[in-house]
């Protein structure tokens, strides 16, 4: 670099953007050190996924497909709902940016509940739109304080079910009251990027097909153990997603992110057992961990949200934690300083986290 003289500066309120703050990653990985901080499977991806992987690399010099037309029509078969009213995008990350970018802009405001996932809050600014974080109660989304912040400039409502990192689901009655009571000019965006964790549960499909202003969001970063392959879907009215076209790239997924994210989806035996696994032992690690005084709101998805009394404590677990190899998220820049997310890893993991936060309790004789 010639000097620091910056001459060349980023639009006003760019630089004022949170970056946003990941599980710590792989690189820390050292011999048997398990992560536990981003919500990935810890099962990885299906058989038939990995198998699709290795035989991809045969194309890899041409241009993938920017219809996504296999991987749409494969999502369209699975749960039964119209082609033409999916996109598919870089993870979720890259859908909820292009419905900020095609529905919120300066002078609009974008609802988020307070310890919603940090892409909303960060997206909205990313495009010049006041983000608007509505308190929850007791770490739950409260419809009645979202709907009391709606008002004409409400372009957009991000909100996560079950939502990361709280864990919590807001019920079928609480939905439809949100879906009813929200203005028409405003779009309801249900994150489903942990839907599939919870049985029998449509991640809010058929309020798309009821309501106009109802869009949602999935993902192949969680449950499909895909994360490495920035795969996500949205499902929404056709005219919405004619809009979201307009400012996607040409060729934003992969050819072999496409192919694989493709046999995932048809994969529902895999799906299936990960879901009943991760229901097993998330019940299982929750229970093992009130017995030794650490708490947690039952959780909807791959994790716990464990509370702590003070920051403090919290900290020192999480260093605990970490120097016998186990790294899990603290999630002080959501609001939640005396809190840590655990991913639900193998039992194996599990036993780990049990063991460890047992003898962490006994040092600190908090039990
Ligand atoms: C609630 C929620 N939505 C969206 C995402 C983004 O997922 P991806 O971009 O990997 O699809 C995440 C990732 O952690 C999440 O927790």
């Amino acid at each position: 670099m010639l000097n620091d003289e910056r001459t060349i500066i980023p639009r006003q309120g760019i630089l004022d953007i949170p970056v946003y703050v990941g599980g710590k990653t792989g690189s820390e990985l050292l011999g048997d050190t398990i992560k536990l901080s981003a919500n990935e499977n810890p099962f990885g991806p299906s058989g038939k996924a990995r198998k699709v992987f290795v035989r991809s690399q045969e194309n890899l010099s041409v241009y993938p497909d920017g219809n996504h037309f296999a991987l749409r029509s494969a999502i369209a078969e699975v749960f039964g709902i119209d082609l033409k009213q999916i996109i598919c995008g870089a993870g979720s990350d890259e859908i909820i940016h292009f419905l900020c970018q095609c529905y919120a802009g300066k002078g609009d405001e974008v609802i988020h509940t307070s310890h919603g996932f940090a892409m909303y809050r960060i997206s909205a600014l990313t495009v010049g739109a006041t983000p608007v974080a509505v308190p929850e109660d007791n770490r739950c989304a409260d419809i009645g304080r979202i709907l009391q912040a709606c008002n004409g400039k409400t372009k957009l409502i991000f909100l996560a079910n079950p939502n990361n990192p709280t864990g919590t689901l807001v019920d079928e009655e609480q939905l439809k009251k949100l879906v009813d009571g929200i203005p028409e000019h405003t779009l309801l965006v249900l994150d489903g990027a942990y839907a599939e964790y919870i049985e029998k549960f449509d991640g809010g499909i058929g309020l798309v097909e009821r309501k106009n202003n109802v869009f949602i969001t999935r993902t192949f970063s969680k449950i499909h153990g895909l994360g490495s392959l920035r795969v996500g879907w949205g499902y929404g009215p056709e005219f919405v997603i004619e809009a979201l076209n307009r400012v996607k790239g040409p060729f934003n997924i992969s050819s072999v992110g496409q192919a694989v994210a493709t046999a995932a989806i048809n994969d529902l035996e895999y799906v299936q057992k990960c879901q009943k696994e991760n229901f097993i032992l998330r019940e299982q690690l929750a229970s093992d961990l009130k017995k030794i005084n650490i708490l947690s709101d039952k959780s909807f998805a791959n994790f716990l949200l464990l509370r702590f009394s003070t920051y403090d404590l919290a900290e020192l677990a999480s260093q605990f934690l970490y120097k016998n190899g186990v790294i899990v998220r603290n999630v002080g820049n959501y609001g939640l300083e005396n809190c840590l997310r655990v991913t639900i890893g193998t039992s194996g993991n599990c036993e780990r986290v049990l063991a460890n936060l047992t003898k962490f309790q006994e040092i600190n004789n908090a039990l």
